[in-house]
């Protein structure tokens, strides 16, 4: 009801301001495509093919105003190397003729981006690393074939399957990766939404803080949560809807739930499975350390695990959908505008083996002439709207700060997009002090300089948009 009102009163706005600025007759267009990206059928290990998750794909929306043109690209992918990145981001500038600060290229960071039978990080390239820019591209010349006059609306909302994975191991009484239900874990759901000037959707846009990793080590293609979550978005709506997620702020953020992963991976080793749940680190470290191989599970757990991931989505994608619908401020002749900066901080090299020492013990590490790690951040005006982008996985009291510190512009955060740091996870000030497998495995230096540089970057390219918008308001 609050929906119909509301696109009643925008659809009249619409047409009062479109007959108003004769140097705008279009106004904001959209064009939305999604590209099947999943590996080829291993006829020695054959999918279930019973779940939308098990397809994976790279999704566009593309659209434009005032001849600004802007891509927001989602691939159902492990991670984007940043010389991929720049590969992909290249070409689709190219193809658009707009800069590359107007694109942002992410993955969902789905850990099930492999072919069947292959493990993640198993090999030093990981799945989709050549897909990528191709897929793009062809994407994005599909949406290109079908912009259409659209508004723009964002809302947000909040869902609780989330949580914290920095826990103290209560049998080591070590640093481990398990459920914290007293550490932080951010549970709001970003959504930008794009609509016809009827109100009917065209596309949408998540971010949301949860690693998808029930897939992990299962020996499945999956596109994990985020999969599931974008295909009962996409199904719920006629016509051919998109749905693209990225990550927020999830570097120490998991699935509340775990279980039937830990038993799919104990089925492997023929182990009895009591049905409780068991500690998941203590089960995944021997598949992970290929002491023991990865095996078709029993069927029975691997659809257990498969369900879970589909109930995951389907809780996610209607809270999207709830916020889709209550979304009420509708602008068809947006601003757009961008750019990019990079941060830099000290660095350090580890030197001991993190197969043996994954947490718990601290790392040895070098720090004589170690070169900056350079992180890339960026902003991307849409009306008085800005998605800030940072290429790497932060801890959620970094996003908390860039949520805060961005000046009164409603703040979409999206992180592992626009290329790939070399900093490995980016804990918050705060965390360093925690041995966890995210804190051993960082490439930079513990300190403050990672959150302070992030959100002080982000706020500066947000204050000069907001600027930007308000000098153009006021001519
Ligand atoms: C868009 O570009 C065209 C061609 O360069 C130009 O004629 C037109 O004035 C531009 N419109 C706006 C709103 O900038
Ligand atoms: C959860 O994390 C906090 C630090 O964020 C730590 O103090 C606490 O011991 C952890 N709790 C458990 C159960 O691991
Ligand atoms: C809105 O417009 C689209 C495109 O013209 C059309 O397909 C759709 O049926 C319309 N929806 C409603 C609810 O009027
Ligand atoms: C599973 O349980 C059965 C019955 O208790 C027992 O005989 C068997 O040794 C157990 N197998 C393993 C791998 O623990
Ligand atoms: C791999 O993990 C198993 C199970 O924890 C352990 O017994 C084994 O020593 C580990 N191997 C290496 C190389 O770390
Ligand atoms: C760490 O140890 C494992 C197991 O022995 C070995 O396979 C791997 O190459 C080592 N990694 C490094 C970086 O030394
Ligand atoms: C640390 O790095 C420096 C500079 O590359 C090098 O000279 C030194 O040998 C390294 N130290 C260790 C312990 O590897
Ligand atoms: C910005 O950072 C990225 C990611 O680490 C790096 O690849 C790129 O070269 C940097 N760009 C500049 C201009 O330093
Ligand atoms: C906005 O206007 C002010 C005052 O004229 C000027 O100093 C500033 O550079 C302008 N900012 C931008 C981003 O155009």
């Amino acid at each position: 009801m609050v929906f119909f009102k509301t696109l009643v009163v925008s659809a009249l706005l619409t047409v009062a301001r479109a007959a108003l600025d004769i140097s705008n007759p279009a106004g904001l267009m959209v064009g939305v495509a999604r590209v099947d990206i999943t590996p080829p059928v291993n006829p020695g290990w054959l999918p279930l093919d019973e779940y939308d998750h098990e397809k994976l794909y790279v999704r566009a929306i593309v659209f434009s105003n005032n001849n600004e043109t802007a891509a927001i690209i989602g691939c159902d992918l492990s991670n984007i190397e940043e010389l991929v990145y720049q590969d992909a981001a290249a070409q689709v500038a190219e193809l658009l003729d707009i800069p590359v600060s107007n694109i942002i290229l992410s993955s969902t960071h789905t850990h099930g981006a492999s072919p069947a039978g292959i493990g993640l990080f198993f090999t030093s390239e990981n799945y989709g690393y050549y897909e990528v820019p191709g897929a793009a591209v062809e994407a994005v010349k599909i949406a290109m074939s079908k912009m259409e006059p659209a508004m723009v609306g964002y809302n947000t909302g909040s869902a609780h399957p989330n949580a914290n994975r920095d826990a103290i191991s209560p049998v080591t009484g070590l640093w481990t990766e398990a459920v914290n239900l007293t550490a932080p874990a951010d549970r709001e759901v970003e959504v930008l939404t794009f609509v016809r000037p009827n109100g009917s959707a065209i596309a949408s846009y998540t971010s949301y803080a949860m690693h998808p990793v029930a897939s992990y080590l299962t020996g499945y293609t999956s596109a994990d949560w985020p999969g599931a979550m974008m295909r009962w978005i996409e199904k719920a709506f006629p016509g051919d809807v998109v749905a693209i997620y990225s990550q927020q702020a999830s570097g120490d953020v998991n699935p509340r739930w775990l279980r039937t992963t830990t038993n799919d991976l104990l089925s492997m080793r023929l182990a009895n499975i009591t049905g409780y749940d068991v500690d998941h680190e203590t089960i995944e470290v021997a598949v992970r350390n290929r002491s023991l191989p990865i095996a078709r599970a029993d069927p029975v757990y691997i659809r257990q695990v498969f369900t879970q991931i589909e109930a995951l989505g389907i809780i996610v994608a209607e809270e999207v959908i709830r916020v889709m619908g209550e979304t009420n401020d509708w602008d068809s002749n947006p601003t757009i505008w961008s750019k990019q900066q990079n941060v830099s901080c000290p660095g350090r090299k580890r030197l001991d083996n993190s197969t043996y020492n994954r947490a718990g013990h601290p790392g040895v590490y070098n720090t004589t002439n170690v070169a900056p790690i350079q992180i890339r951040t960026g902003v991307l005006g849409i009306g008085d709207k800005i998605l800030v982008t940072v290429g790497a996985e932060i801890y959620t009291r970094i996003g908390w700060r860039i949520k805060a510190m961005a000046p009164m512009l409603k703040t979409m955060l999206v992180t592992m997009s626009n290329g790939k740091a070399p900093s490995g996870y980016i804990p918050d000030t705060e965390s360093w002090s925690h041995l966890t497998f995210e804190v051993l495995g960082s490439n930079l230096l513990p300190g403050s300089c990672a959150e302070d540089s992030i959100s002080q970057s982000l706020t500066d390219l947000a204050s000069e948009y907001k600027q930007r918008i308000s000098n153009n308001t006021s001519q």
